[in-house]
């Protein structure tokens, strides 16, 4: 096995001269590391493919000729001036681990067509070696798993990526998607893909398809001008998308903005029982005990209507990604006109407001002063810090409300 490999990274002529198949080592190979040969690139694909109609048959050791042979090409490739530049193996049952690095090698191959086979599984962690690869076509087959985020970093050159009417799912790679350089088609319709419909996506993008998934949320404007609309239809939960569901528009108001107290959506939230923690001058504070077993704090603002979607939305964001022990960031959110909710971890200690002044009850805990003097120091590390993150000069509403549950002691 080894001496095949060998013999056919050399050149068809060096092969002609050779008398005898030559003897090397594993080692030897992996030194040296030539311009990999076409056939023997491609027989290292070919050995980890399932064919059950022998469609490759003629890709083989013995062929006579190169892949790209003028007058005698191997079949399902595709050349330009002699050199591999595609690989069209549509519609043949193929299955199997399809080796993606076999080909990474290849600095000509631009496209690989592998729609309507039999492909299933996650797509392999080789696919992001290909980084030449300007079209991929993988429609109808069975993958699964998510969109992979690495194939937009890492094949600057991709401008076409079919993945519909395959098993994918999870969450789209946003932040890659929009990084893509050269993308010009994007199709995703017909899996099972879910969360939002990324708001940016690139300026380079003339076709994109979402539809048939379980995509929620807002479809964003920008995006749902760009696009006509059957590009995101069948999405009932897509708030703005041709058929959703009535609903969906409210539904579409909770946006979760971190998993660690766990997963959920407004429709849980609304199910949960609710159990009061406190009413300060900003709102109350609940303690939610959704079915699926995550506890959350949900603070219901009051007197917010003035405060417009951008301004909570970025105060919101910003609160999300601060990290600190002595304040407790946001994990989700709920805002329309009439009713604003912010999620945080629930804290079985309770807010500071409940600690400090009690339940009234014969067997309350009362905090002596050292205590308090604990919770002070941390509510002023607490305050320190945002202030330094967030250069508010005056502690601006939204901050307030969130220092009277943050305090961790
Ligand atoms: C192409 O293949 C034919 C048949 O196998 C062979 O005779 C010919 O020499 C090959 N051409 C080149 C350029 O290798
Ligand atoms: C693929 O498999 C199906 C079902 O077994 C069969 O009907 C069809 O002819 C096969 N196609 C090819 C190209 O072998
Ligand atoms: C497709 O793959 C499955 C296993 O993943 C196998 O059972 C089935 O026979 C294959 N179908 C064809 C047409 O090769
Ligand atoms: C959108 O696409 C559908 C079919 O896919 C077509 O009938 C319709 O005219 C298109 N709408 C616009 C505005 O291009
Ligand atoms: C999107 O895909 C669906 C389903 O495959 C198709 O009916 C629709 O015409 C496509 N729309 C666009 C804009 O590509």
């Amino acid at each position: 096995m080894v001496t095949l490999l060998l013999a056919f990274r050399l050149s068809p002529l060096l092969l002609l001269l050779l008398a005898g198949p030559a003897i090397v080592t594993a080692g030897d190979l992996d030194a040296a590391v030539p311009p990999d040969t076409e056939a023997a690139a491609l027989l290292r694909l070919k050995a980890t493919l399932s064919d059950p109609a022998n469609a490759l048959e003629a890709w083989s050791p013995s062929s006579p000729s190169a892949p790209c042979n003028d007058t005698h090409p191997w079949p399902r490739v595709q050349c330009y001036n002699g050199g591999l530049i595609g690989l069209r193996l549509s519609h043949l049952n193929l299955s199997g681990e399809f080796d993606f690095a076999a080909l990474s090698r290849l600095p000509g191959l631009h496209s690989i067509n592998l729609m309507r086979n039999n492909f299933s599984g996650p797509l392999p962690a080789s696919l992001a070696t290909v980084r030449s690869l300007r079209a991929l076509y993988l429609s109808s087959n069975a993958f699964t798993g998510p969109v992979p985020g690495e194939v937009f970093h890492t094949m600057s050159w991709l401008k076409k990526l079919y993945l519909d009417n395959n098993d994918f799912s999870g969450v789209l790679p946003a932040d890659a998607i929009a990084g893509a350089p050269r993308l010009l088609e994007l199709h995703l319709d017909h899996n099972r893909i879910e969360g939002p419909v990324p708001s940016k996506l690139p300026a380079t993008l003339r076709r994109f398809n979402v539809s048939y998934n379980h995509l929620s949320g807002v479809l964003p404007e920008a995006v749902a001008v760009r696009f006509n609309e059957s590009a995101f239809a069948g999405n009932p939960g897509l708030c703005g998308a041709p058929g959703s569901d009535p609903g969906a528009c409210a539904m579409a108001e909770f946006v979760l903005m971190s998993n660690v107290a766990g997963e959920f959506g407004l429709p849980e939230l609304m199910k949960a029982s609710a159990e009061v923690l406190g009413n300060g001058n900003l709102g109350s504070a609940y303690k939610a005990a959704m079915r699926n077993g995550v506890t959350v704090a949900v603070k219901r603002m009051r007197d917010m209507n003035r405060v417009g979607r951008v301004e909570f939305e970025e105060h919101l964001q910003m609160l999300g990604e601060l990290r600190h022990p002595n304040v407790l960031s946001p994990v989700g959110y709920h805002y329309r006109k009439e009713e604003k909710l912010i999620v945080s971890e629930f804290m079985p200690r309770g807010s500071l407001l409940y600690v400090l002044h009690g339940d009234q009850s014969p067997e309350r805990v009362v905090l002596d002063w050292p205590a308090r003097l604990r919770i002070a120091v941390g509510v002023a590390r607490g305050m320190a810090y945002l202030h330094e993150k967030l250069g508010i000069p005056a502690m601006r509403l939204i901050i307030l409300v969130f220092v009277g549950s943050t305090v961790g002691f």
